[in-house]
Parts: structure tokens; C-alpha cells; sequence
């Protein structure tokens, strides 16, 4: 487990499924020391059942602090979980209350936990019992109907009183009933910074996180007024290197040299990549290195998809990266790109 320092919250990295696996967070780690991590969601029933044959999604590899993000509603199961998920070394149990999918609503989990705060405190409760992680819980402004503040104050009330001292609240609320996909369910409720602001005023002695659609380090400093901390998700993935700008602002960090960042990735790679492993699993999270560039849609694709059917993709990787020039050398149009 990682000793965390004050400041360990004040710069987070969303979970997002299909992103933050053990390969970006890997990358992420090379330009952040501290941001703090956090996996994609995981169904506590996957993890009991091992049923991901892609690949473990428990194995990681120098990306602490990380926390490790469950999805469920059975308090054994998840602190079944808990216990397995910190003997493989992360440093938090995430909770997640927002994920607004269909599955997670079959499931009753994810956001429409929202409206059963006895389950979630349940749930931390029994996590406790059997891993001595901390648990946060990620969730939304509300659900539906459920959309005041007072709901909200109640929430956390019960929640952090079974052992969470730290929130990360997506600073919108959830749309189930209507059928509205997790797409649109970040963008289409109207984002409320002032209700998170809110809530850290009326409980001062936790950590809140503020979540979405923070695009750039003077959005995050200006956050940091009112709140703990921020946590980025897209911005992220559009433009990694952000994690760097922001860390220089609030962090007092250096700049980090994006070629020796690449080099270090590259050997990853190079160490990692075996037989029954796509190459594109590492390079897909490369691609918005080649944004805004002539023909920067085809290499995308390339390292996408027909990088895999290379006869020696490393090489060809190598050449991509470092000896065109594609993005080293040329204009820094990547850094706007969303
Ligand atoms: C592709 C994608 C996958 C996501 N997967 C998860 C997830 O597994 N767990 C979760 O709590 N939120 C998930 N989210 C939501 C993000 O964590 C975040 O709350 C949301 O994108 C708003 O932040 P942003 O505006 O900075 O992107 C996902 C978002 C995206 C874009």
C-alpha cells in the first residue's frame, strides 16, 4: 500500500471502462507522481467468478496510489472482493453510485444505489470488516426525482457515518427512468458546481472530489477554492499530458519530457507484449498523441486496429514513434484536442 501524503486527493484520475486499465494508468503514472487513480468498474461477480478472459483485471504494475473501483450491492460479495483486490496491492476500494447502465441498474447497482443509502452503508460496512483499505464511494448529485440538496446532505450523512470520509460526486445527477444511455447521461443533465461547493460547506471534515467536464488547469485551480480536490475523466484521455499541466500549477510539479515519457512507454511494451496479448491494448491509449496532424486519422486507426496484423508490430511501433517525427518534432496540436 502507498503512504499517501496531504495531498494525495487533490488530483484524481476517473475510472472509465474500456480507459483506465493497467496499461494507461501505467502511462498516466510516467507523467504523474501524484495523481491519484483509479481502475474502470468492476462487478464484484466478475471478480468471484473470474470471468474476464481478456485479461486479470487485477494485475498492475507501478501505478500507485490506486484505487480500485467495484460495482455491486451484496455486502459479502464485495467485501469478499475488498480482501482479494488489497492483496493485490491497490490502495483504495472505490464504490461506485453513479454508473447509470442498464446492467447496473439490472443489477442494482451502480446509480440506483443512489436511492438505497442503507445497502451502500451496508456494504461499507461489511468491506471494512475484511480489508483494512480505505472506502470511498463515487457517485452523482442525484438520480431522477431525487434532485435536491438535502437528499444529497442525507446521503452522505448515512454513508460516511459506516466509514467513507472521502466523496467523489460527478457534479450531475443521473437520468435512469427515461431509458438515457451512460453516453448521454454525461453530458445531458446540467452540470452544478455550486451543489458540491454546498456540500463540502456543510461537511467541512471530508474529502469531497469534484467530477466533470474539467477541462484544463486553470478549471482545476479554480475548483480547488471550494473543494479538496478534482477529478478528470475525458479531458484526460484526450490529452494526458494535462495531468502534467495541472500538476505543475497545484503541485509545485516539473515539466515532464513527453519524448522520455514515450521511451519509458514504448519499453513497457516492449517487456509486456507476448503472444495472446493485442498489441493495440497498450498503443490504443497513444493515439491522441497523433491528433491534428495530416493524415493523423489513418495512424490513429493504424495503432487502433491494423498495428495487430503487423508481422513486426514493435518495430513498426518504434518507427511510428520515434523516427518519423509524426508528433515529437512537430506543431502541438494534440494538447487542444478533446
Ligand atoms: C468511456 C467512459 C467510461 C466510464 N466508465 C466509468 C466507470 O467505470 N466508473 C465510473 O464511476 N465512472 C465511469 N465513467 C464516468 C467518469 O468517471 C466521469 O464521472 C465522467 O466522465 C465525468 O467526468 P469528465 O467530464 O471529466 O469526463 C466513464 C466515463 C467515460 C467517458
Amino acid at each position: 500500500m502507498t503512504i499517501m501524503n496531504k495531498n494525495s486527493y487533490n488530483l484524481c484520475v476517473a475510472p472509465m471502462m474500456g480507459h483506465t486499465d493497467a496499461h494507461f494508468r501505467y502511462f498516466l503514472r510516467l507523467i504523474s507522481k501524484h495523481a491519484m487513480l483509479y481502475t474502470e468498474m468492476v462487478a464484484s461477480n466478475s471478480i468471484l467468478h473470474n470471468k474476464s478472459k481478456k485479461y486479470d483485471k487485477l494485475t498492475h504494475e507501478q501505478d500507485n496510489p490506486v484505487g480500485f473501483q467495484l460495482g455491486g450491492d451484496d455486502p459479502k460479495k464485495l467485501s469478499e472482493c475488498a480482501k482479494i483486490v488489497e492483496s493485490y496491492g491497490y490502495d483504495e476500494i472505490n464504490l461506485n453510485v453513479g454508473c447509470p447502465s442498464k446492467r447496473a441498474q439490472s443489477g442494482n447497482f451502480g446509480a440506483c444505489l443512489f436511492s438505497q443509502p442503507d445497502i451502500v452503508a451496508k456494504c461499507v460496512n461489511e468491506i471494512t470488516k475484511n480489508s483494512s483499505l480505505p472506502v470511498t464511494v463515487k457517485t452523482r448529485l442525484g438520480i431522477d426525482n431525487l434532485n435536491d440538496i438535502i437528499y444529497l446532505k442525507d446521503f452522505i450523512d448515512k454513508v460516511s457515518n459506516s466509514g467513507v470520509n472521502t466523496f467523489h460526486l460527478h457534479a450531475r445527477i443521473a437520468i435512469l427512468k427515461k431509458g438515457i444511455n451512460p453516453k448521454h447521461n454525461r453530458t445531458i443533465p446540467e452540470i452544478n458546481y455550486e451543489r458540491v461547493y454546498e456540500i463540502k460547506k456543510l461537511f467541512p471534515n471530508l474529502k469531497i472530489i469534484l467530477n466533470g467536464e474539467i477541462n484544463g488547469p486553470n478549471d482545476a485551480l479554480n475548483h480547488l477554492k471550494y473543494v479538496d480536490g478534482v477529478m478528470l475523466g475525458r479531458s484526460i484521455c484526450a490529452n494526458p499530458f494535462l495531468l502534467n499541466d495541472i500538476d505543475i500549477l497545484i503541485n509545485s510539479e516539473e515539466v515532464v519530457g513527453k519524448k522520455r515519457v514515450i521511451e519509458q512507454y514504448f519499453d513497457y511494451i516492449n517487456k509486456n507484449f507476448k503472444k495472446d496479448v493485442k498489441i493495440t491494448d497498450f498503443t490504443k491509449h497513444l493515439t491522441c498523441l497523433f491528433k491534428g496532424y495530416i493524415g493523423s486519422k489513418h495512424t490513429r486507426a493504424f495503432m487502433c486496429h491494423e498495428l495487430n496484423f503487423e508481422k513486426y508490430p514493435l518495430k513498426k511501433l518504434e518507427e511510428l514513434l520515434f523516427k518519423e517525427d509524426l508528433w515529437i518534432n512537430g506543431p502541438d496540436l494534440y494538447s487542444k484536442a478533446i
